[in-house]
């Protein structure tokens, strides 16, 4: 499921792949890790251990040494040298996606469970072209919770926003296309863009953050949003 919203040189490992218990995964927390996560209450201490535990895998296969992956400003994780990479947990699934830094600038990687948004939210994380979209596709294409994909997308922008500006991004901060390529009765694929609309100014160095684009896909009861920006040079 999060292998299919990401390309192949970006490694991706679910929790459930590493046959490793909660407490073991709260155990092998790197004591600067459990010194910040350790007033937490037990699921949420469980949640960024485990997300970590995968994490760590991550940095294995890629063959890097595997380090802390502390919480910094704005609960941004900080990588250590040399790797970029995202994290997402809900119930059930707990994620990390990595990758070389040479070869990526950010990801963004964000899962939910597949139901539909509470009444109401749909306006309030939505730019008003964005939520008619969303109900014109309903009508189209029941079986698909457009604005679960919606929401999912746009927090996926932000997780590969934030690392590179250290700004706040708004819900209405980002104009996302959603572009469906298969839909079926057990599962939906598509694309995503999101077009940013504040000052798009990076602070690392690299140019503007005009666009992202990344890939979705529903399945097996969730709905993951993946954002992959590459280097200009696209290495
Ligand atoms: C930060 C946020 C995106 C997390 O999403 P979520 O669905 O609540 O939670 P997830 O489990 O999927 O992701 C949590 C992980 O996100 C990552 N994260 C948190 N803040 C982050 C930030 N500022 N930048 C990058 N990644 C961040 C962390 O790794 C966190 O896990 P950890 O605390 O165990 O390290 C969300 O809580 C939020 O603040 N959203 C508002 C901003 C937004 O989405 N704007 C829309 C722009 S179009």
């Amino acid at each position: 499921m999060i292998r299919s919203v990401l390309p192949d040189d970006v490694v991706a490992v679910t929790f459930d792949e590493l046959d490793l218990s909660d407490e073991a995964a709260l155990a092998a927390l790197h004591p600067v890790e459990a010194e910040q996560i350790g007033g937490a209450v037990v699921k949420r201490r469980v949640e960024f251990a485990a997300a970590r535990a995968c994490a760590r895998e991550a940095m294995t296969r890629l063959g890097v040494p595997t380090g802390p992956i502390i919480r910094g400003g704005r609960g941004m994780p900080v990588w250590p040298a040399g790797v970029v990479g995202t994290l997402t947990h809900t119930d059930g699934l707990r994620a990390a996606a990595l990758a070389p830094a040479d070869r990526v600038r950010s990801l963004g990687l964000d899962v939910e469970p597949h139901g539909p948004l509470t009444e109401g939210v749909l306006d309030a994380v939505s730019l008003p072209e964005e939520a008619a979209w969303v109900r014109a596709a309903r009508g189209e294409v029941g079986t698909v919770h457009w604005d679960r994909l919606l929401f999912t997308a746009k927090e996926a922008t932000y997780k590969a926003w934030f690392p590179l500006t250290r700004r706040w991004l708004g819900f209405a901060d980002a104009h996302i296309t959603l572009t469906p390529t298969v839909v079926d009765d057990e599962s939906a694929t598509g694309v995503l863009r999101s077009r940013i609309l504040v000052d798009p100014h990076a602070v690392d160095g690299g140019p503007d953050l005009v666009e992202f684009h990344g890939r979705w896909a529903v399945r097996d009861g969730y709905v993951a949003s993946a954002i992959v920006l590459r280097h200009v040079d696209g290495r």
